[in-house]
């Protein structure tokens, strides 16, 4: 017998854990994935924030077949006039209902960090990027630096110089945003330490102390854009003004995008002295930015963000009644239910997938288990998540 698809992909695939979950998936649809048997996964982590809209939703589907269809890449980013990008930019612009007219499509989260964080050092003409412990906001070099995780950087020393990491939700941090600082990169709520919100009056002090010193304000809405905070974009919900917002995502509908946006007055900088301050070969693939626009336009025309208020407290009441936890947090679609140790929570995944229900953990908060269902999850289904959920936690009670 040949080798088995599971074991190719462990010999040939390259492994970043020696746990990897290693799933068979034949198809997904909606809130499920299907195994090759043709037994369901309801899903309650929508790929860690990107599925927003659901599996495989016709509407998707249709504008990356069309777009496919018509034409694929044409030329590195900004060459050419391509129809699927310039929408796109239009329909967020509208979404953004502020001051940001700009918008730079990258191929994904961190390369749209990696564009901010050179814009703000161009607009400002200084060196400090200032950003927040048990942040996660990528994997490249420049984001990699602005992480706030010591573990999972060191290795990697030398990052890049200037970058200052402070405590988040505590103003005391806040004193290192000074004369030298470019930019403050911060995410309104925090995803890999446990979908940690921001205190209101924390994130008002932060854009308070960048207007003070004329460092940008750049947010990171990678993970929780796109309705997943309760409102279209977290800002919105705070009163915020970013300088530059960064996207990623569910910003493609399923497909790889990326973007940051800002004024055009700061984002023409990257035109001039030297020209072609970011380039990228695939930034704003058009069938990513087709994808993309056709998620947005549901997400803005459908039931899911007015409903999403109800629908959010309906999960926070079920996880509240979930037995043997240490308690949940979050807020929206974000969730987190506190298990006490990472071997219990790879216990209670691996026997909540078992019974159809896939779930994870986090990053910098390894004794919780991630819960973000897509935005399309149905009442019934959301009960019959947390009832696998219970199951499972009774099954492992400590
Ligand atoms: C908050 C946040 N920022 C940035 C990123 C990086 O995005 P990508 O994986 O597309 O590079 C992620 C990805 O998990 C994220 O959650």
């Amino acid at each position: 017998m040949g080798i088995g698809l599971k074991d190719l992909f462990l010999r040939h695939n390259a492994q970043t854990t020696d746990f990897s979950l290693a799933l068979e998936i034949s198809r997904a649809e909606g809130s499920y994935l299907y195994r090759p048997d043709g037994s369901r996964i309801l899903d309650f982590i929508s790929g860690i924030g990107v599925s927003n809209m659901g599996h495989g939703r016709p509407e998707i589907v249709s504008a990356v077949q069309e777009q496919a269809a018509r034409y694929m890449h044409l030329m590195v980013y900004g060459e050419m006039v391509q129809q699927p990008q310039v929408a796109y930019a239009q329909a967020l612009i509208k979404a953004f209902d502020n001051h940001l007219d700009s918008v730079y499509f990258t191929n994904s989260g961190a390369e749209a960090i990696e564009g901010a964080l050179k814009l703000a050092k161009r607009v400002t003409q200084r060196t400090e990027i200032v950003s927040f412990e048990n942040s996660y906001h990528g994997s490249t070099a420049g984001a990699l630096s602005a992480m706030g995780s010591e573990e999972y950087k060191s290795a990697y020393r030398p990052l890049v110089p200037g970058h200052i990491i402070v405590p988040y939700n505590n103003l005391a941090g806040l004193e290192s945003i000074g004369s030298q600082t470019a930019a403050v990169l911060v995410e309104p709520i925090q995803s890999e330490s446990g979908y940690r919100a921001g205190n209101p009056e924390f994130l008002a002090a932060v854009q308070a102390a960048c207007r003070r010193s004329g460092a940008l304000l750049i947010l990171d809405e990678i993970q929780c854009g796109f309705g997943r905070s309760g409102s279209l974009f977290a800002y919105q919900h705070y009163g915020l003004q970013p300088d530059i917002l960064c996207l990623g995502k569910a910003l493609g509908g399923g497909m790889p995008l990326g973007a940051f946006a800002a004024a055009r007055s700061l984002m023409h900088q990257l035109a001039q002295n030297p020209m072609l301050g970011h380039i990228t070969t695939f930034g704003g693939h058009p069938v990513s930015c087709a994808a993309g626009n056709a998620a947005l336009h549901l997400l803005q025309n459908g039931p899911e963000l007015p409903d999403l208020p109800r629908k959010s407290l309906l999960l926070k009441n079920l996880l509240d009644q979930l037995p043997h936890t240490t308690g949940i947090s979050g807020t929206g679609f974000l969730w987190s239910v506190g298990v006490g140790s990472l071997d219990r929570a790879i216990r209670v995944q691996h026997t909540a997938l078992e019974n159809g229900l896939l779930t994870d953990w986090f990053l910098f908060e390894s004794t919780a288990l991630r819960i973000a269902p897509p935005l399309t999850c149905s009442d019934d289904e959301l009960r019959s998540g947390a009832d696998i959920l219970a199951d499972a936690l009774r099954q492992h009670p400590n």
